[in-house]
């Protein structure tokens, strides 16, 4: 089978095959609905007929070429000077092929963050992300993620019965990004609020506006009043980051850290509780739950299909022309899995690409490992005989292009009494800014959490003039869009 990417831009007069759609490309397996949502694998299988690129359709009427291999996805990957994420070059969003209302748009379209940027502008704003993330004390961050499981563990545990999605995996990344974040309370709870109207779909324009507020507000307390936190310290960072800039890198760091966290977890859970080499040992050390992680990560990706690029000019690659500015997108849940992989030595072995690789590998894979490996042990020892209410058969995945996400993870369980919360990991002379209700010290002031306890940390600020970081920079470019910064996540979420 061969596959010309360019063949549905310019339909032959009279064709058969594209019946009214003069963009189809015919042989694109569409990456949408319940077929797909079901069973991935199987149309990953399907597309391998055509080599390791082949036509999809991630949305009705968004074409890219998916990349399945392993080798290939690499080369897109490392080949910064063919392959630019910079969607401003997607060629059917600026000639109309590509509606803008296309559910995939959100989620492709541009933004002035890491994510869509290239070379020098890319370094520019990844490195504050990179080096906040790097000061963070593992120590730190493993206590606080106790905390916050022992606190929604201790919401359900003596009804007998919960929703591990709803009740768990999806709060938890929320109480670990306000932490980290330096979110003092009143702010975390708006974060929360604002969170919950866009992805519940209520008054989302309201619940848009409230998020972009809340983090303005953020941002100005951080730039008066800096704190040991990653927005103080991506704040203060010598490249000079603007509002509007901080805005961007804090939605993508938000969506990042938060969707495919939560995936991690109740992708984890769901194997650990429904696969027999995991059972009689669950509560019995940290290794079946690493090995458990790693086996999500090769099999069930997070993010299973994204690392959208575009080809800088035409060229050709794994023996097909690619066209400049059409999406090549890289399957890490198909080239995981590519047959060419020995398949025997999964455990224990990280070569996996579930976070990506090159210049975009994901900046909080350690942070994102070590909060999915602490929620998941922290269950598992508080309630041993959890089991799944419904057959992992059963479980319904949410539909989308981009993730590998379940709708509901329902458990049984005896109920079991509350326990003594795991205590923050600081002493009472430093209390921290948790934004979880029931501990709350409203006296705190923003910024006493103690990220940077990691010894090997360089010290706060210390390249940096006072001055810098006290004064607000001025706004780069007028708000436009940022009411709609927040679309991205709500497409993500709705699974689209
Ligand atoms: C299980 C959880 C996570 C998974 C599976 C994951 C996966 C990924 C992947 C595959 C990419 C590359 C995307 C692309 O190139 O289009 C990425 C990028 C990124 N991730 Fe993660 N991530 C996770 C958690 C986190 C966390 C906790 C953070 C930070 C709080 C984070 C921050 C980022 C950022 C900022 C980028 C963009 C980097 C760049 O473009 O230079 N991620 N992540």
């Amino acid at each position: 089978m061969t596959y010309r990417p360019d063949a549905g831009a310019v339909p032959p007069p009279g064709c058969p095959v594209h019946h009214g759609d003069p963009g189809r490309v015919p042989g694109a397996e569409p990456l949408y609905g319940p077929e797909f949502a079901a069973d991935p694998q199987a149309v990953y299988r399907r597309l391998r007929a055509f080599g390791p690129i082949a036509p999809v359709e991630l949305a009705p009427g968004a074409y890219a070429t998916l990349v399945t291999g392993y080798q290939a996805a690499l080369d897109v990957l490392r080949s910064p000077e063919k392959f630019a994420k910079d969607a401003r070059r997607w060629r059917a969003l600026a000639d109309g092929r590509v509606a803008p209302d296309n559910p995939v748009v959100p989620m492709m379209v541009y933004r002035p963050n890491c994510l869509f940027a290239d070379g020098e502008a890319h370094a520019r704003l990844r490195q504050p992300v990179t080096e906040g993330l790097d000061r963070v004390d593992p120590a730190a961050l493993r206590g606080y993620v106790e905390h916050s499981a022992d606190t929604l563990i201790d919401k359900f545990a003596p009804n007998g019965e919960a929703d591990l999605l709803g009740d768990y995996a999806k709060a938890l990344p929320l109480l670990v990004f306000q932490q980290l974040f330096g979110c003092p309370p009143a702010i975390g709870e708006r974060l929360v609020q604002g969170m919950s109207g866009i992805f519940d779909g209520v008054d989302a324009e309201r619940a848009n506006a409230m998020l972009t507020e809340t983090f303005m507000e953020l941002i100005a307390l951080k730039r008066r009043q800096p704190g040991a936190d990653i927005t103080s310290w991506m704040l203060a960072h010598p490249v000079g980051l603007t509002d509007e800039e901080m805005i961007h890198q804090l939605v993508v760091l938000m969506g990042a850290g938060t969707e495919p966290q939560q995936n991690l977890i109740t992708n984890a859970l769901r194997l650990l509780l429904s696969d027999d080499r995991f059972a009689g040992d669950l509560s019995g050390g940290s290794l079946p739950v690493e090995d458990a992680l790693d086996e999500v990560l090769w099999l069930d990706p997070p993010m299973a299909n994204y690392a959208v690029h575009y080809p800088v000019h035409d060229l050709d690659f794994a023996g097909v022309r690619l066209r400049e500015g059409e999406p090549v997108v890289v399957s890490f849940a198909a080239a995981n899995n590519d047959p060419a992989l020995a398949s025997e030595h999964r455990t224990g072995n990280r070569a996996h690409l579930a976070w990506s690789a090159g210049p975009h590998t994901c900046p909080g894979k350690d942070a994102a490992r070590l909060i999915a490996a602490v929620a998941v042990e922290k269950l598992l020892d508080r309630i041993p005989d959890i089991q799944l209410a419904v057959p992992a058969d059963q479980l319904a995945w949410r539909p989308g292009p981009f993730h590998r996400a379940l709708a509901a993870l329902p458990v049984r369980f005896p109920p079991v009494p509350l326990t003594v919360t795991t205590p923050l990991p600081t002493p009472a002379s430093a209390p921290m800014t948790a934004p979880v209700r029931d501990h709350i010290d409203e006296t705190n002031t923003p910024g006493d959490s103690r990220w940077n306890a990691n010894p090997a940390s360089p010290p706060l600020l210390s390249s940096t003039p006072p001055a810098a970081i006290s004064t607000p920079r001025p706004t780069a470019s007028a708000p436009t869009g940022r009411r709609r910064v927040w679309s991205s996540l709500a497409a993500w979420w709705h699974g689209r």
